[in-house]
């Protein structure tokens, strides 16, 4: 299959590349680097089967290009104020690349008739008051409020990819995705995990907002590539609306002392911020949909998957 992944330059998208061009598939990754890095796809490129379009996706793809299927990844992700790759610092590409970037992809996709798969987030449920969310949570967001502008932009990125559903009949799912880590983060888009890491390698204070006491559950970045391909590929998924992530809930302070446990840090662990207004306090998927549809639960355990994240730092980061 000819595969097209919006994207493929960022964290998530490059391990996608990797695993469909192990399987045998054409990749033709689309990525303005705009978030992303072409250091995450060099080692693809002696791959006669991988291509890098330099493209932003706002924009019509070229009229003579072919996709079987189009995983739309291409968004900052990142909810960190102070980092400049943070969606909070890139509010119009946000918002356009989720909203005109989708539109012209479906256009692309019925041109094709294509596959199209949706990298929706759990931000579509805001601040959730259900716990843990299940699909059918509406949500509980601001129109107007300083995460908007990334939780707006997934929800009407997926209002649109319904309508083509509805209206054209394209073959269409969407994934909300939860929090997910591994290597090939960017240092400097400043994630929780990552942060942490580097803080413990190098001696830093790590730094936990608030009093430590907010909940994440983290899916391990292989895990989270296992779903996105059952939920493009697998028979019966057409028009679904899946949460992927990890179940397993522990506190932010809990992440920081693992990670300064597992990387033997003498850094100290300090609450210097306050909490930022936004933070949301509790994020947990229901899986039971990825479950029943796809046969897809997170498999790889915590302290695995940080002691590779924390390898791949020691390697290439520091
Ligand atoms: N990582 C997570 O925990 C997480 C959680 C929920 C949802 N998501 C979603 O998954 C997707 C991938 O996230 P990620 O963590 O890999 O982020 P990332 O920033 O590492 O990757 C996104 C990629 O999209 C590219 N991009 C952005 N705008 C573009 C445009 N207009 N045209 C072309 N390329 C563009 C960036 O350059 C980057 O390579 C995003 O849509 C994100 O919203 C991620």
């Amino acid at each position: 299959m000819k595969i097209l992944v919006a994207g493929g330059a960022g964290f998530i998208g490059s391990h996608l590349c990797e695993k469909l061009l192990m399987e045998g598939h054409e990749v033709i990754c689309v990525d303005n680097l705009i978030t992303g890095s072409e250091k995450n796809v060099n080692h693809f490129k002696k791959d006669k089967k991988f291509i890098l379009l330099k493209h932003d996706v706002t924009l019509p793809l070229a009229q003579n290009m072919h996709a079987d299927a189009v995983f739309h990844l291409a968004s900052p992700a990142s909810p960190n104020h102070h980092s400049l790759l943070s969606y909070h610092n890139l509010p119009m590409e946000t918002m356009l690349v989720n909203t005109i970037g989708t539109l012209e992809l479906l256009k692309f996709v019925m041109q094709n008739e294509a596959k199209f798969l949706f990298a929706s987030s759990s931000e579509v449920y805001g601040d959730p008051l259900e716990h843990p969310q299940k699909e059918t949570y509406f949500g509980n967001v601001s129109a107007v409020g300083p995460r908007s502008v990334y939780d707006e932009a997934k929800r009407f990125g997926e209002t649109i990819t319904f309508h083509f559903f509805r209206k054209y009949k394209i073959d269409i799912r969407i994934a909300r995705i939860f929090n997910t880590y591994g290597p090939k983060m960017l240092k400097d888009d400043m994630r929780m995990i990552i942060t942490f890491i580097l803080e413990a390698l190098q001696g830093r204070p790590i730094t936990v907002f608030g009093d430590g006491q907010q909940t994440r559950s983290l899916c391990y970045v292989d895990d989270m590539i296992d779903g996105l391909n059952r939920l493009m590929f697998l028979p019966n998924t057409r028009g679904e609306i899946i949460n992927l992530g990890s179940t397993n809930e522990h506190t932010v302070l809990e992440y920081a002392e693992m990670i300064k446990k597992i990387t033997k840090s003498k850094s100290l662990i300090v609450f210097s911020e306050k909490l930022p207004q936004d933070d949301p306090k509790k994020r947990k998927p229901d899986i039971t949909q990825a479950q029943k549809i796809l046969d897809w639960q997170p498999h790889i355990k915590l302290e695995e998957g940080l002691g590779k994240m924390i390898d791949y730092c020691k390697k290439n980061i520091l």
